[in-house]
């Protein structure tokens, strides 16, 4: 922006300059200008005002010489833009305007009627709306992409044994294959909620023009069609005003941080020497100036860093909202850079995820090792008990007790002696040691939902499928 500012010596006529008696201070169209970051928007502006004016043409609000000119005007703008060659003034405020002038230096009267049963106020919303589409279809592969990295990585691990956790504290044994699989599903919202929001996003704005609607005679479907939205927005007050497609959208991907985060917060303590469970590829991790030895995980770091701020760009879009009247306040010229921001935090985390999911080293010994430690499979003692008729809460009891007398003697439950155990329950008996198996453990919870490798295979096979259907 330093640059552009500095270029801005000459002052360049504004659009509306007629009604004023002086100039705009420097400072003031410094500090309303956006054409610093709604450049981003052009080629999304382009595409609506050709929409715009092909529909003006088709009702004779303009004439086919007209439509023809701005057609090749815009032809040559989006070249510029695409080689890095168009201009971009300062004094011209915004996208929108930079690229109206342009087109009337090119193509003249032709490029002043284009703004005819329009105002910058439906055209922003309309870009916006263009932008966030196009921004949603990609993020959706590119969630499928890590989907597809976990279920890859997951189906290799059915068997591989870890500790679950509640509290941080050793659960149950669980396959690091369904741990993984945990995170396939939440993804799977993740992506449905995306879907859901691109319905609400996909509607045309054009045509509310300021915020009335306008006296000429407009088809608005014809240009939604043009545009490949749903329909129109059916009211031109809300059609203008309102972002909370764009709140929508953030809250969604907050949600996808925010699961992105967990995973991230897990796989910083699975590769803490603590714990040892997992190694990620060096190329995802740095080391430090000071000591040798180190190697730090982060990329998750960042990940569940950046979450904040994504979560941030929520809390300032609805902020932004909450206190504007109908309709259009200059207010929302701000919803652009938190959106935008949202959107490049979610692109680069879950591109950088899926192949970092793709390089992780798993020790399933390190893994085992733990299960092992902690009593993981002190309910499954309970379940046999009461199984052979002890009521639960008698179960749980006898097995608390077990654990305290296995604990003073520093082993697990399947080291002590059948007739140790049996001080517990009379109803133990010699089959109780495949019960206290991780395998068994494992093996038992077989029902979709459960760790059991057969249920995990199962779930696997659906997220394949479900991926390869595009669901
Ligand atoms: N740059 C403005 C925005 O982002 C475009 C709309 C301006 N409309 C207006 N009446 N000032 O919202």
């Amino acid at each position: 922006m330093a640059s552009m500012q500095d270029k801005q010596t000459q002052t360049v006529q504004t659009t509306w300059s007629g009604r004023f008696d002086e100039p705009v201070a420097d400072l003031v169209k410094r500090f309303t200008a956006s054409v610093g970051f709604d450049q981003r928007l052009a080629l999304f502006d382009i595409q609506g005002s050709l929409a715009h004016a092909q529909m003006l043409a088709a009702c004779d609000i303009i004439n086919m010489q007209d439509l023809n000119d701005i057609r090749r005007g815009m032809g040559v703008i989006e070249n510029e833009i695409l080689c890095g060659e168009f201009e971009w003034l300062l004094d011209l405020e915004d996208v929108h305007l930079n690229i109206e002038k342009r087109l009337t230096t090119l193509v003249g009267d032709a490029g002043k009627r284009l703004h005819t049963g329009r105002s910058r106020n439906d055209q922003v919303a309309t870009d916006v709306r263009l932008y966030l589409r196009h921004a949603i279809d990609e993020l959706q592969l590119l969630i499928k992409a890590l989907q597809t990295a976990l279920v890859d990585l997951a189906a290799v691990h059915t068997q591989t044994i870890m500790p679950g956790f509640t509290h941080l504290q050793v659960a149950q044994p669980v396959s690091f294959g369904h741990h993984l699989m945990a995170y396939y599903e939440m993804l799977k919202r993740d992506a449905d909620r995306l879907g859901d929001c691109r319905k609400r996003v996909n509607r045309l704005p054009l045509g509310a023009a300021a915020l009335a609607g306008t006296s000429y005679p407009i088809k608005r479907e014809y240009v939604a069609e043009l545009l490949g939205f749903d329909g129109v927005c059916e009211n031109s007050l809300d059609a203008v005003s309102d972002r909370d497609f764009a709140i929508e959208f953030t809250a969604a991907a907050a949600l996808i941080m925010t699961h992105l985060s967990r995973l991230s917060e897990e796989l910083i303590l699975w590769m803490s020497p603590r714990f040892g469970f997992i190694d990620i590829a060096d190329r995802f991790c740095t080391g430090s100036s000071i000591m040798p030895q180190k190697k730090n995980p982060d990329v998750p770091e960042l990940v569940r860093g950046k979450t904040g701020r994504v979560n941030g760009n929520l809390v300032s879009l609805l902020t932004l909202m909450k206190g504007q009247p109908l309709a259009y306040n200059k207010d929302n010229q701000e919803d652009k850079e938190p959106l935008f921001d949202t959107v490049d935090t979610l692109m680069i985390t879950l591109r950088i995820y899926a192949d970092m999911m793709g390089g992780i080293t798993v020790k399933p010994e390190a893994m085992r090792t733990a299960a092992l430690q902690g009593y993981a499979t002190a309910t499954d003692l309970a379940d046999y008990l009461v199984k052979k008729g002890l009521p639960f809460r008698d179960a749980h009891e006898a097995v608390a007790l077990a654990v305290r007398f296995a604990e003073k003697r520093g082993c697990d439950l399947a080291e002590l002696k059948l007739e140790e155990l049996k001080q517990f329950s009379a109803l133990i008996a010699e089959d109780i040691y495949a019960v206290l198996t991780l395998e068994g453990s494992l093996a038992a919870r077989n029902h979709i939902g459960g760790t059991a490798p057969a249920q995990v295979e199962a779930a696997i096979a659906r997220a394949r499928k479900a991926l390869a259907d595009g669901r």
